[in-house]
């Protein structure tokens, strides 16, 4: 990969580049829309990712090209001159976290010249726009000898997100790819930012990612619409109790509480919140003690609460779930990422995997009308460089 990005660097800025980095997707194995209400995620950095060739410029222009949208060709603009334009259309993440270390202080008078190819599924929830912040934040880092830790690039690809792209999304994306671990996954409390890393001990079981290729159309405006209602339930309880998040609570204290909360949507919402948070915490607890059955459950009840209380699936994603909980040698199966389409992710026997792909891709085909696709993945480390 390190030789295929050096090419295409040299072919299209006719020059040899400086450094090359890797920044993976990420997929989230339970704590499903928790990241904003203060409470637990699960997630792991996979091998697959985003890859940036970069060259420092002795003027102050940016020039950026990606091998994923050819026909764009190089996208141009000042380093001093930092806004988003429509028409830069994927080069404004990498704009966004220029904007964000601008804002934390950094200013740069020399551009840059960078190539990037990437090899995970645009808009299927892998979170190939984490990645590629995170990428930029740390080739930013090094082009510059800058002394900024992972965190405060992992926070500052978020503010990207968030400020710059206009999505309010949490940290878990953006702290599971700065953050990952060869086989690991990492438990994220995001009210505090305290993490360890559990090993993921499949024993002779994979990870299985279905895509369910359906785009996800009004993500945006429904991932905005569940963080309000979010808001507006913890608005209500903190009238009786001192928390500032909904991730603070127990299963009992919320449910001795409910009654504060009368519209029954957002009381379904705070409940997915705290239940899938402390849910998330147990499956961590089984996987450490080497109980695999008992973390497929709680990813099939975590999927339940995100289909029933949370109403964030979709016929795609649960047609995958319901097939997959069919298949012998299937372990847990749930939606994974913001959801409304995208993936999900499931736990499978080795010797059940060819059957899996197999059975459920063609029932879904006839159910739903359209491929879905598979990927079994491998945990691979966080942000670095390659080359
Ligand atoms: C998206 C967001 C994350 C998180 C998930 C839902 O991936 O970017 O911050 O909220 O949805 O768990």
């Amino acid at each position: 990969m390190v030789g295929k990005l050096r090419e295409s660097f040299k072919r299209i800025f006719k020059e040899e580049a400086d450094s090359v980095y890797f920044a993976p997707g990420r997929v989230n194995l339970i704590g499903e829309h928790t990241d904003y209400n203060g409470g637990n995620v699960f997630p792991c950095a996979l091998t697959i990712g985003t890859y940036g060739a970069a060259r420092k410029r002795e003027d102050g222009l940016v020039r950026v090209y990606s091998e994923n949208f050819p026909e764009m060709g190089i996208i141009e603009f000042d380093i001093r001159d930092i806004r988003n334009r429509k028409e830069h259309d994927w080069a404004n993440y990498p704009k966004g976290v220029i904007y964000a270390f601008n804002k934390a202080g950094y200013q740069f008078s020399h551009g840059f010249e960078a190539s990037f190819m990437g090899n995970i599924p645009n808009g299927a929830g892998l979170s190939s726009s984490a990645s590629i912040e995170v990428l930029t934040a740390l080739l930013l880092k090094e082009i510059y000898g800058l002394k900024t830790e992972m965190i405060d690039m992992v926070k500052m690809s978020k503010l990207a997100e968030n400020e710059f792209i206009g999505v309010n999304c949490g940290i878990m994306d953006q702290f599971a790819i700065g953050m990952g671990k060869k086989d690991h996954a990492i438990l994220l409390d995001t009210n505090t930012l305290e993490y360890r890393y559990a090993p993921i001990l499949l024993k002779d079981a994979s990870i299985i990612i279905a895509n369910t290729n359906k785009r996800r159309g009004l993500a945006d405006s429904k991932y905005n619409e569940r963080r309000s209602q979010c808001e507006e339930a913890l608005r209500l309880l903190q009238t009786r109790l001192d928390i500032i998040a909904l991730g603070e609570l127990s299963e009992e204290e919320f449910l001795a509480n409910a009654d504060l909360i009368e519209d029954p949507v957002i009381y379904r919402r705070a409940r997915h919140a705290v239940f899938e948070n402390v849910r998330t915490l147990k499956a961590v607890r089984a996987l450490e003690s080497h109980d695999l059955t008992e973390f497929g459950r709680l990813m099939y009840m975590s999927h339940e609460s995100l289909r029933d209380d949370y109403e964030v699936t979709g016929v795609e994603l649960d047609t995958l779930v319901e097939l997959a909980s069919k298949v012998p040698g299937v372990i847990g199966s749930r939606m994974t990422g913001a959801g409304f389409g995208g993936c999900t992710v499931s736990i499978v026997q080795n010797d059940g995997v060819e059957g899996f792909i197999d059975q459920v891709g063609r029932a879904y085909r006839d159910r739903i009308g359209h491929d879905a696709d598979f990927y079994v993945v491998n945990v691979g480390d966080g942000a670095h460089r390659i080359g």
